[in-house]
């Protein structure tokens, strides 16, 4: 790199240029988005290229965003394209990756208020609006935090929990000791994210209840009511109830207006996992669906999901700021800015993290540039789309539609053509996943349910139509139809 000056930066008008030849990658890469879903490099090929000393001296940028063009830009999985059905995978919108380019350019450490005036300000209205789009901002004083994602959003969600339960207690100051053991209750269903917290937070795994299911794979609440009256009895404190807004498995809504009652009932701390659905309580046709939403003490919402943001921006609501101040405020000489005047939340007071990025940035600017309809209507569209997979699922021979939860996750088996056995059929839906994944056209990942493989599509993804699915369809067809040919030819 030539060198301009003492400082890292180029003369204005190289950065332009740099500028433009990055916005020139960047428009390459959306002229292609109906390609392969997965790039089908191998883990050596991608090691190798990568493989590289420490550089002492810098390259010259010209080199260095070509090497960028060839081995990032033009190497991704399709998370951005229409054939990607993996995990929980949206896509982003435009709008929120140009939110990111100019946060960056300002470069705000939205920690104090004082640091980061407008950003603040920006991210208290996301907290709001977030609220009101699915229906828990009964006042005006809706706490929360902008996190990194859904994981955070649960941690930071049952930290609260933890922290104002047992606040009378000292927790803070006196940690768990003295506590007689705490359980914890949530579905079977529950994301993996809850364990990891439960273990952080140092409740442990031997008190988090895995509470049984029901065939729509929604929590068995005489299951929980025995669980919480067991523990009374052997002198545990029953302490949070967990509803899902949505598993992750197959998009199952608990009854949570009913686990809200059991919290009431028990004097227990609601919190919800919404990380996956809870953006769908914003449409009125799934009222019934989400009745109880609003009775969480704690939601987990993931902004990089249903709001179809870059990753990565998760969130959770609280019932008020001063909830979130009882939780994390400390107080720390160097961090006093000694100007506490009026309304000015700083929210390191309010959060774990001291230096932050504005990630709620590109939430409000996609709110502000799309509507919150425009948000609806999407939603509504993979909804549908989810519907009519299940449509051609249900139509075709080859097919056994397993189940699909209300939301936007269709969990199937390919049957194949023949007469196969039980466990041919687990085999086959076995041996089809890593098979897509060679095959690279789509990009779908798999679960097991009650410990049955099944191949799970997540459709939340703006860009898709009916043209996508079935598309999706004939390739797990064809890929299928090869494997049972291989099936055949190893039978016993
Ligand atoms: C229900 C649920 N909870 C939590 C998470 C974790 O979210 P993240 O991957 O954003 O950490 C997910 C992710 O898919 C989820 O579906």
């Amino acid at each position: 790199m030539d060198d301009y000056s003492d400082t890292l930066d180029f003369p204005l008008q190289e950065f332009d240029r740099l500028l433009s030849k990055s916005k020139d990658l960047v428009l390459a890469r959306y002229a292609e988005l109906g390609g392969n879903a997965h790039p089908g490099h191998s883990q050596e090929q991608v090691f190798n290229w990568f493989n590289q000393p420490l550089p002492e001296t810098g390259t010259d940028m010209d080199s260095l965003l070509d090497e960028i063009k060839t081995r990032v830009m033009d190497t991704p999985t399709m998370n951005i394209g229409p054939h990607m059905y993996a995990y929980v995978m949206a896509g982003g919108n435009q709008v929120s990756m140009l939110a990111d380019l100019l946060a960056s350019a300002i470069n705000q450490n939205v920690a104090k208020w004082h640091l980061a005036p407008a950003l603040t300000e920006i991210e208290k209205r996301v907290i709001q609006w977030a609220a009101e789009f699915i229906g828990y901002a009964n006042n005006n004083d809706t706490g929360g935090a902008i996190v990194s994602a859904g994981s955070a959003a649960n941690l930071t969600g049952l930290t609260v929990a933890r922290n104002i339960f047992f606040e009378q207690a000292g927790i803070r100051e006196n940690g768990l000791f003295g506590q007689k053991p705490f359980t914890i209750y949530a579905s079977d269903q529950t994301h993996s994210s809850v364990d990891k917290s439960v273990q952080l937070l140092g409740i442990g795994s031997r008190q988090y209840r895995k509470i049984p299911v029901d065939q729509s794979f929604q929590i068995d609440l005489s299951a929980l009511k025995s669980s919480i009256e067991a523990d009374l009895a052997a002198g545990f404190q029953p302490f949070c109830l967990i509803g899902n807004a949505g598993t992750v498995n197959t998009g199952a809504v608990d009854p949570l207006d009913a686990l809200a009652d059991i919290a009431e009932t028990y004097g227990m701390w609601l919190h919800v996992d919404g990380c996956y659905g809870a953006l769908v309580a914003s449409l009125p046709e799934f009222n019934d669906t989400f009745k109880g939403l609003d009775r969480a003490h704690s939601i987990a919402c993931d902004f990089h999901k249903w709001l179809y943001q870059t990753f990565e921006i998760g969130c959770t609501l609280v019932r008020s700021w001063d909830q979130m101040k009882r939780t994390y405020h400390t107080t720390a000489d160097y961090l006093d800015s000694s100007q506490e005047s009026g309304n000015r939340l700083d929210i390191n007071e309010h959060h774990f993290q001291l230096s932050r990025n504005a990630k709620a940035f590109k939430v409000w600017m996609s709110f502000k540039a799309f509507g919150s309809q425009r948000f609806k209507d999407m939603i509504r569209k993979d909804i549908a789309l989810r519907i009519y997979l299940d449509e051609l699922l249900v139509k075709a021979p080859d097919f056994e539609l397993v189940t699909s939860g209300k939301l936007a996750i269709s969990c199937f088996r390919y049957i194949g053509s023949g007469q196969y056995s039980d466990p041919e059929i687990r085999r086959l839906n076995t041996m089809i996943i890593p098979a897509l994944e060679q095959d690279q056209r789509v990009f779908i990942t798999g679960t097991r349910l009650h410990g049955e493989p099944v191949i799970r599509a997540c459709i939340i993804n703006h860009r898709k139509d009916k043209s996508h699915i079935d598309h999706l369809v004939q390739v797990i067809r064809e890929v299928g139809s090869t494997l049972e040919v291989e099936l055949t030819a190893t039978a016993p």
